[in-house]
């Protein structure tokens, strides 16, 4: 069985969200999300998650391409992570193209395409103008 992993923050999931998702469990056969905690998005990426680290973890695991979603709480727990989990593939979205290749040693490391014009980011900016 060929096991999968990619991180994120997954707030407000959207379709973006869910064609790297589907992309990203076509790699293999298990699909496991490490989901940034509302800490280590505060601390960390200093983004502030509309929706909780429960709810955001919930609506994950109601998709289908998802089989496992655990904690990122660190920067540094990657390597750590596909030890653990019998890591075959890192995925990521291509903002992160070379920030992960460090893991080539342990495991195969996928950048894949973001879909165009959607992020979290746009969405809160969007409502933001829309409500004046
Ligand atoms: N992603 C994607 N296409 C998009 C948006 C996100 O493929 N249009 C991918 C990212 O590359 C990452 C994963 O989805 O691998 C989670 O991204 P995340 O940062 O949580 O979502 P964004 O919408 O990019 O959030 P933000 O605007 O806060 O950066």
């Amino acid at each position: 069985m060929k096991r999968v992993i990619t991180y994120g923050t997954f707030d407000l999931l959207h379709y973006g969200h869910i064609n790297l998702l589907k992309r990203a469990k076509a790699l293999g056969d298990y699909l496991i999300v490490a989901l940034s905690t509302d800490e280590f998005n505060w601390n960390e990426k200093h983004k502030k998650c509309y929706f909780s680290y429960e709810i955001r973890k919930q609506l994950l695991e109601a998709i289908r391409y998802v089989d496992l979603v655990i904690p990122e709480q660190s920067w540094e727990q990657k390597s750590e992570d596909v030890r653990e989990y019998h890591i075959d593939t890192f995925v990521i979205g291509d903002d992160w193209t070379g920030k992960f290749d460090f893991l080539k040693p342990q495991c195969e490391v996928v950048y894949l395409p973001r879909t165009p014009e959607v992020s979290t980011t746009q969405i809160k900016d969007d409502l933001h103008s829309l409500n004046g």
